[in-house]
């Protein structure tokens, strides 16, 4: 037993922030961004808390499914960093649907989707739950330097969920790590304890070493994709849409390329968020389905990579 997904949803903050904008607060203009990205704008919180986002997108998705707050046995949100450390964003999300179930979150930093749903699938496999919701919320905006060109252009706010619940829809899912804190990560908050002796140098924003995660981003995708699809049994053609993570245009075409996947099979919300980070895919899946797009049987691949360095991806029947 595994699970299907029974609906979707997502929310995103209302000020949208154009490339035009950014170009007055740092050297950067809408050229360079779009072209070397694809980004053309993202949404930035301004009064609204990544709780607000996450239970929005939660409702949407919970009033999607036909599912009661009341029927969930567990939530999962995905997230680096929920409005708090502790308690949890899921626990946020819990108390303020109303929900009587455990909640905890899961650190997969933009593979963080996948990752929560190979959690819930383990749930479903031992028996342990009949309804789960899973959120994957980012607030980005909040780690971000937004006097550094090379990483403030890039990424967005938003939040993603879906409910799941038992069926047999999961038809494989691959995840990987590669340890490495050199080429992407974002500085922990370290008190100010009289005890520690340490010295990490590591400033305080997400610092990101766009080229080389850029190659372990084509490879990984192509990579991953491949042997996720091998490993549900099928071949590319039967693959009706490709879900990629929304870092950069550039990544999800060479991919594609690579597959030989024609374009109009692949996702692509990056124009309009920039890079959410682990929301990216779930808001993306919920677009497609609001869209009409997705039919019952179609053959969805997600891909996702990110710090880590993570991978995640797997292909899901729809069947809504
Ligand atoms: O979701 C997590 C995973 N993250 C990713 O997958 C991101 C992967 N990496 C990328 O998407 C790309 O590497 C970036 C979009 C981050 C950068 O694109 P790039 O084509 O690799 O540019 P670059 O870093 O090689 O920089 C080229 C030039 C540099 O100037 P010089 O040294 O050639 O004079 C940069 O200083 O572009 C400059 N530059 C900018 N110029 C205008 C960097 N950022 C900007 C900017 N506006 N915002």
């Amino acid at each position: 037993m595994s699970f299907s997904i029974l609906g979707t949803g997502h929310a995103v903050p209302e000020r949208v922030v154009t490339n035009d904008e950014l170009s007055h607060m740092v050297d950067t203009n809408d050229e360079w961004i779009s072209s070397r990205t694809g980004i053309r704008e993202r949404r930035v919180m301004t009064t609204e808390s990544l709780t607000d986002l996450s239970v929005a997108a939660a409702k949407n998705a919970l009033e999607n499914a036909g599912v009661t707050p009341q029927e969930l046995d567990l939530i999962i949100c995905a997230t680096i960093q929920g409005d708090y450390l502790s308690p949890a964003e899921a626990c946020l999300i819990q108390k303020e649907l109303g929900a009587s179930c455990p909640a905890f979150d899961v650190n997969g930093a933009c593979s963080g989707f996948v990752y929560a749903l190979d959690v819930a699938d383990g749930y479903f496999a031992r028996g342990r739950v009949k309804k789960v919701l899973v959120v994957a919320s980012e607030a980005l905006s909040r780690v971000t330097d937004w006097s550094d060109r090379r990483t403030c252009v890039l990424f967005g706010d938003g939040s993603g969920a879906v409910v799941l619940g038992e069926g047999d829809d999961l038809l494989s899912l691959r995840l990987t790590t590669t340890g490495n804190d050199q080429v992407l990560y974002v500085p922990a908050f370290r008190g100010k304890s009289p005890f520690d002796q340490t010295v990490k140098e590591c400033g305080d924003y997400i610092y990101m070493n766009g080229q080389e995660v850029y190659r372990f981003a084509v490879n990984s995708m192509f990579r991953e994709l491949k042997a996720s699809i091998e490993e549900a049994g099928l071949t590319l053609d039967q693959v009706d849409y490709l879900l990629p993570h929304q870092a950069n245009l550039r990544i999800i075409d060479t991919a594609v390329q690579k597959l030989k996947i024609p374009r109009e099979k692949v996702g692509v919300t990056i124009q309009k968020y920039g890079n959410t980070s682990s929301s990216s895919v779930a808001i993306l899946l919920d677009e497609m389905n609001r869209e009409g797009k997705l039919h019952p049987g179609d053959i969805l691949a997600i891909a996702a990579f990110g710090g880590g360095l993570t991978t995640g991806a797997c292909v899901i029947r729809w069947s809504r």
